[in-house]
């Protein structure tokens, strides 16, 4: 496909679509194939013609997802075709589509062949021209991809706009919007000279919420040139915000397209959460432009070269913004509640997948975060600068390509002349692996013994697994708290500390040790595995007071909390006190948050306890999320009664009277004051509940305000009431903030969240077709409310059954995201397994299932 010519004319039930596609035969084809399979679905097909002449109808077959034209001439044609599309009945939210009286689209991956007919493959690249026709005073705005090149008025009221893209593409990059919209524009200077307009289309009124999005991009521009040497190519960039989307955003070739709740931020309506994931979408995005557009994917098992090395750039990116060590952990904290619960269920496959029935299901954990970690382990393997020239090398070869993670690795090869043959397997094992580490010291050689067993946990369909190459970046503590220099017995000394695991089982012997050192291992976060060392509790204090790297001391705590949650959930079940052990975490913990130096924002980390998620995978089998939420209710009470008075001084030190900034800084105050507030309120005292309501009531900014509301909307009493409808007053008419008020109610561990969420379903605000509604509500329920979503009755299962029966007759890949929720059903006790069991086999035995929800719940019960 050389050439596409689009003329689409916007009607919000018949959009005509008219393309003219330059097509020549592929030189590798089969000699004598003649036929041309397009994908197309849902679309009325009005007209075809080839070289202009009319084909009749036995000259092709049309079927519900294609069309098959018998016999295409072997020298260049132009093939036209018509069809007709209803954007307003388009509630799946793939292809053309209408948000709020906006028409755009989302093509990735199998949208556009509900569009046109068309090879909808992502090795299939031509240029394209798009003209675009619509009501001048519904449409004012007509946007497409590249650049603009002519627009005009009508008759009728009408009018046109043309846009050419001069970058050969795939068609899951086409991308048009036409609608009624605000707008702030900007400009920038690539580092060549070249100047590019830059504009942001929000809902009217919005406008100023979209200047953190805008400074975001500007700041990302800058960021790949410097970091990557990589300059933006076209003379304009647009990203326009819509309100209903299946996910985040889209990186269509210069009309980026997103969900509105990662663009529009304000003090008073966002979180300092949603400034930092603002920031970090609006860069993913953008990053795309070289590691996914210039160089896209062959085919869709490739995804995760650009998702998972996008990923990772977009994490970097955050972590030169803002504070790296903390973004590191935010990353580690997100890989493992989402990435390693997936690996450990039914739905586990490898970063590159070797199957699917509906490709939507697999934008993962798996391939967008364990992709990112692959990535960075290759950075790790050969450092810095060849991890440099390694990236330039891909850009260089492969511009204008669509690639594989074969070509993607070669470029590191050759750049370093490094192996990294065994490091590929991690592409294709599914499973988070383990490490079970050991340290012997011998006193009278002075050396220290490491030695290191990779354990492979089987995943569906893959039970025996190969070692993996694994870089694990260690160090050795010695008692005063210096780091002791890593000399191998070899002579070998390890200055970056990054040790090459390549066995099933390997030792590490290093010498000149002075006296019995504490292990820090797989510092930073190394490699996407789960650790296992037998550290004592002393241990584990002493590397949260000391350790020189600061992820792995907030590691240890991690591990502490995680130790000490297990403990007591095991004695609750024997009706056992549980918290004796609760306090010797909280004095190390109080120890460990109180050293000198560290960033407010880190602190705030130190005090948040793993999630009940994390909990529950640690437990691993009879699984019972009520005894972990009480294990996790009674911890949090003994961390705030025993770091009281010093949780109160922070409190009052992190509240500054000044004005409102979203940097890092101020961010990691308003989070460390967050993070007291929730500490002390789990202490309950008459002071501290009025605390509680007087940030919810008298709070200066969003980040205060959301943070208490769901506080407030886990106690029962009166304060709930007038808090939640207070905030219901106050923000019903802001159909982004009002979400978190859903969602606030959604999460409650009271007994009555079941019944208010079904309330909420008819509630006139919400709706089932918007996702972010679903999501908020729902998806809370199920996701973010372990107690009361595994209620013991079922019920929690029954109605998310019923939500995703009714969401999949219109919306499939939104039912299949949360049909997720149930992943761990497995591992739950035998009470709760059953009730979920038979939710999911109500659900598989439902009549007309869509590809996406039959692909899940089948792997679901295949175990
Ligand atoms: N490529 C987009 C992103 O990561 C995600 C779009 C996925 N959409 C979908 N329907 N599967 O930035
Ligand atoms: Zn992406």
């Amino acid at each position: 496909m050389d050439h596409v010519d689009l003329d689409v004319a916007l009607d919000p039930e018949a959009t005509r679509v008219k393309a003219q596609l330059k097509i020549r035969r592929n030189p590798a084809a089969e000699k004598g194939a003649a036929a041309l399979a397009l994908d197309g679905e849902h679309l009325v097909l009005d007209a075809i013609t080839l070289d202009g002449k009319p084909l009749p109808e036995r000259a092709y077959d049309l079927t519900e997802t294609e069309l098959v034209i018998h016999k295409v001439p072997a020298r260049p044609f132009t093939l036209s075709v018509e069809t007709t599309i209803d954007p307003e009945a388009n509630k799946a939210l793939q292809g053309l589509y209408r948000s709020r009286g906006v028409f755009c689209t989302q093509c990735e991956a199998e949208g556009f062949r509900r569009i046109t007919f068309f090879p909808d493959r992502p090795d299939v690249l031509a240029t394209y021209t798009c003209r675009i026709e619509a009501d001048r005073a519904t449409a004012p705005i007509l946007l497409a991809n590249g650049n603009p090149v002519e627009r005009g008025r009508l008759k009728g009221g009408r009018h046109f706009a043309v846009w050419h893209d001069p970058h050969p593409k795939p068609s899951y990059l086409f991308a048009l919007v036409g609608g009624d919209l605000g707008r702030i524009g900007s400009t920038f200077k690539t580092a060549s000279g070249r100047k590019v307009d830059l504009n942001i289309y929000v809902e009217h009124g919005k406008e100023e919420r979209a200047a953190w999005a805008m400074d975001s991009l500007k700041r990302s521009m800058r960021w790949d040139e410097v970091r990557f040497g990589r300059e933006y190519d076209l003379e304009v960039f647009n990203i326009v915000a819509v309100s209903d989307f299946n996910m985040g955003a889209m990186e269509n070739k210069g009309l980026n397209i997103f969900n509105d709740r990662l663009v529009l931020a304000s003090p008073e309506t966002a979180t300092d959460d949603a400034f930092g994931r603002i920031e970090s979408v609006v860069a993913h995005e953008y990053f795309h432009n070289w590691t996914g557009n210039r160089i896209t994917c062959r085919d869709w098992f490739q995804l995760c070269l650009k998702e998972g090395l996008t990923v990772y750039r977009d994490q970097e990116f955050s972590a030169d913004e803002r504070s790296a060590t903390v973004q590191r952990i935010q990353d580690v904290r997100t890989l493992r509640a989402t990435q390693f619960a997936e690996d450990a269920g039914p739905l586990a496959h490898p970063v590159r997948p070797e199957s699917y029935i509906e490709i939507n299901n697999f934008y993962t954990a798996t391939v967008y975060e364990k992709g990112a970690e692959l990535v960075r382990m290759i950075e790790t393997i050969l450092g810095r600068d060849a991890f440099r020239a390694g990236m330039d090398l891909y850009f260089e070869r492969h511009d204008g390509c669509a690639a594989t993670i074969e070509d993607f690795i070669a470029c590191f090869e050759d750049a370093s002349k490094r192996d990294l043959s065994h490091f590929k397997l991690w592409y294709s094992q599914a499973g988070t692996p383990e490490l079970v580490c050991s340290l012997a010291y011998d006193r009278h050689k002075k050396s220290a013994e490491l030695k290191i067993e990779q354990a492979l946990p089987p995943t569906p369909g893959d039970a025996r697994k190969k070692p993996l190459h694994i870089p694990i970046r260690v160090g050795l503590i010695g008692g005063n708290g210096q780091e002791i220099p890593l000399v191998r017995d070899t002579g070998e000394a390890i200055e970056d500390g990054v040790l090459n695991l390549t066995r099933r089982s390997e030792t590490f012997r290093f010498v000149d040790v002075p006296s019995a050192p504490v292990p820090s291992l797989l510092r930073g976060f190394s490699a996407p595995v789960n650790l296992t060392m037998s550290l004592s509790e002393s241990d584990l204090a002493f590397l949260m007071a000391h350790d020189r790297d600061l992820f792995n001391r907030w590691q240890a705590a991690n591990t502490f909390a995680t130790r000490t949650l297990v403990d007591m959930v095991r004695r609750l079940k024997k009706g056992e006190r549980a918290t004796q052990r609760a306090t010797a975490f909280a004095r190390a913990l109080e120890a460990a948050v109180s050293a000198p130096d560290l960033e407010l924002a880190y602190r705030a980390e130190l005090l948040k306890l793993p999630s009940q998620s994390d909990i529950a995978r640690e437990i691993g089998r009879n699984v019972d999320p009520g005894l972990i939420f009480r294990a996790y209710r009674q911890l949090t009470r003994v961390v705030g009664s025993t770091l009281g008075a010093q949780l109160e001084d922070v409190y009052r030190a992190t509240r500054d009277r000044g004005a409102f900034s979203p940097d890092a800084e101020s961010a990691g105050r308003r989070a460390l004051g967050n993070v007291a507030l929730t500490l002390l309120a789990a202490r309950g005292t008459a002071a501290d509940v009025e605390r509680l309501s007087d940030h919810f009531f008298n709070a200066r900014n969003m980040t205060e305000e959301a943070h208490a509301l769901v506080l407030i909307a886990g106690r029962s009493g009166t304060l709930r009431e007038e808090a939640l409808a207070r905030f219901h007053d106050r923000w019903k008419d802001d159909h982004l903030v009002i979400d978190t008020w859903f969602a606030a109610q959604a999460q409650s561990p009271l007994r009555a969240a079941l019944s208010q969420v079904k309330a909420l379903t008819r509630h006139p605000l919400f709706s089932l077709t918007t996702p972010n509604k679903v999501r908020a509500l729902i998806g809370a329920f199920a996701l973010q409310n372990p107690v009361q979503f595994h209620r013991p009755d079922g019920a929690g299962y029954d109605f998310l059954a019923a939500q995703v029966l009714e969401i999949d007759g219109f919306n499939p890949s939104i039912a299949a995201r949360l049909l997720g929720a149930f992943r761990a059903w497995a591992t739950l006790e035998s009470g709760r397994r059953a009730a979920a069991k038979k939710a999911l086999q109500r659900i598989a035995k439902a009549g007309s299932l869509s590809r996406d929800v039959t692909e899940i719940v089948a792997k679901m019960l295949d175990q």
